[in-house]
């Protein structure tokens, strides 16, 4: 079949309804999520999106009609090679939709951390405002894709991690073992590890500057440049202060106090004694009375 020509292609849908005409009955953003994320994208002005796990593009439509909205953008997909094939799949929903100037599909062989590697290689590196993380929701690939994507995100940008409470052994369509692969320990299939990459590498990490959750979806926002700025003029003026108590130790104990190596406590006690002794003696010689 040949595609019609660009400029005689439909102009961008830009509501949730139209999107949902188009792609109900798909997996696996449903209308209510769709339109959290619609919302969400629209009150941030996230107007470039990445999206980590694809599927028939159905999120990706949404996010799509909430860059258009805005004005333009792009929500760059990827996926594997497979969800080429489905039909309808994200190419048939773009072509419906009028979002073929803003979505760009990806279709790796591997893996969507494969072509993260190829994104922070480019120059320029591209930069997103929104990263929706809704792929393999194990602790590998995502822990990874998550610290691959903070290197992409921009300053105040937000990350939605989705199936925070997934694991595998309660999905149905969990990837079976296949025969001569290693079969998976019981915690690895019972562990939550969506919440493991939350709790263990997302949260934690230094640039992330909020989170909160609504059951399904997790939200994280990285640190504004000026949050970043005030960190560190914080450490600035923390570090000046301790360097005054140094200053007042060092002129209040001018001597140093030797410690030998393995004393036992009560030679500790002496070797401390003694410092302290000789320091006093130091201060009284210095004020005159020694
Ligand atoms: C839950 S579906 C995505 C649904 C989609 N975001 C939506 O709501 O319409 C998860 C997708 O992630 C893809 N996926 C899982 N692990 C991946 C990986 N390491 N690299 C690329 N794609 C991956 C799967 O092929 C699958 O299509």
């Amino acid at each position: 079949m040949t595609e019609p020509p660009i400029h005689a292609r439909r102009p961008p849908a830009t509501t949730v309804e139209e999107v949902h005409a188009v792609v109900k009955g798909y997996p696996y953003t449903d209308l209510a999520n769709g339109r959290i994320l619609y919302e969400f994208i629209r009150r941030h002005e996230l107007r470039r999106v990445l999206e980590l796990g694809v599927c028939h593009g159905v999120s990706a439509c949404y996010a799509a009609a909430a860059v258009a909205s805005l004005g333009g953008g792009r929500v760059v997909a990827i996926d594997r090679l497979e969800v080429a094939a489905y039909r309808p799949g994200i190419l048939d929903f773009s072509r419906e939709l009028g979002f073929e100037s803003i979505i760009v599909p990806f279709f790796e062989r591997a893996t969507y951390n494969w072509r993260l590697r190829d994104f922070l290689r480019l120059e320029p590196r591209p930069v997103f405002d929104l990263v929706f993380l809704d792929g393999a929701h194990t602790w590998e690939p995502d822990s990874l894709a998550f610290l691959l994507s903070e290197k992409l995100l921009r300053p105040g940008g937000w990350w939605i991690l989705d199936d925070l409470n997934w694991s595998i052994g309660t999905s149905p369509t969990a990837r079976r073992v296949a025969p001569g692969q290693i079969t998976l320990a019981a915690d690895e299939i019972e562990a939550l590890q969506v919440r493991d990459v939350i709790d263990l590498v997302v949260r934690p990490h230094p640039n992330v500057a909020s989170w909160s959750e609504n059951g399904k979806w997790g939200f994280a926002r990285k640190k504004t440049l000026e949050e970043m700025a005030a960190e560190d003029r914080l450490g600035a003026a923390l570090r000046e202060r301790a360097a005054a108590t140094l200053l007042h130790a060092r002129e209040n104990f001018p001597e140093p106090i030797e410690v030998p190596p393995d004393l036992r406590p009560e030679a500790w006690q002496r070797t401390i004694h003694h410092g302290l002794e000789r320091n006093r003696n130091a201060r009284l010689a210095r004020s005159g009375r020694g």
